[in-house]
């Protein structure tokens, strides 16, 4: 019958238009969650400890009020010798990871960043109060995971 034929057409428009339309939005809600705050930089994993600024990591003074510290993530740790800063001070940091996924994650700050092979994460951050602040991985990178810690100085 031709009303069979026609519903058979239109039933497999609807199945189609539907698996474009849940592809969109599932490619859309992945890319959203997977995007490090801060931009697309990217960087050759295998190169970072050959890569500026990562050859040569730490804290630097940019100008009068800004600092950047530069760290690499690896299983299991952060290569960041003398992470000192001082407070009241935009602080950039830049991160990347030379093996998988990790997080870059400052305790009691909103620091929180995905630390990405293949990418450079950008956070600024100005730290209000001086102290010592704890630095963890909060995304699990294998059996070393919660061995993956570091600090950071805040000085006035
Ligand atoms: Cu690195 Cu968990």
């Amino acid at each position: 019958m031709h009303l069979h034929k026609y519903e058979k057409i239109w039933l497999t428009l609807g199945v189609i238009s539907l698996i474009i339309f849940l592809s969109v939005v599932g490619v859309s809600a992945f890319s959203q969650n997977h995007t490090p705050a801060g931009g697309m930089e990217t960087i050759d994993p295998k190169k970072v400890n050959e890569t500026a600024p990562f050859d040569n990591p730490g804290v630097t003074q940019l100008d009068d009020d800004t600092y950047q510290a530069t760290i690499v993530a690896m299983a299991f740790g952060y290569t960041a010798p003398e992470l000192k800063v001082p407070v009241g001070k935009e602080v950039v940091f830049k991160v990347t990871s030379t093996d998988v996924v990790h997080s870059f994650t400052i305790d009691n700050t909103k620091v929180n960043m995905m630390v990405v092979p293949g990418r450079i994460t950008t956070k600024s951050y100005t730290f209000e109060k001086p102290g010592t602040y704890l630095i963890l991985c909060n995304e699990y990178c294998g059996t070393g995971h919660h061995m993956m810690y570091t600090e950071i100085e805040v000085y006035e």
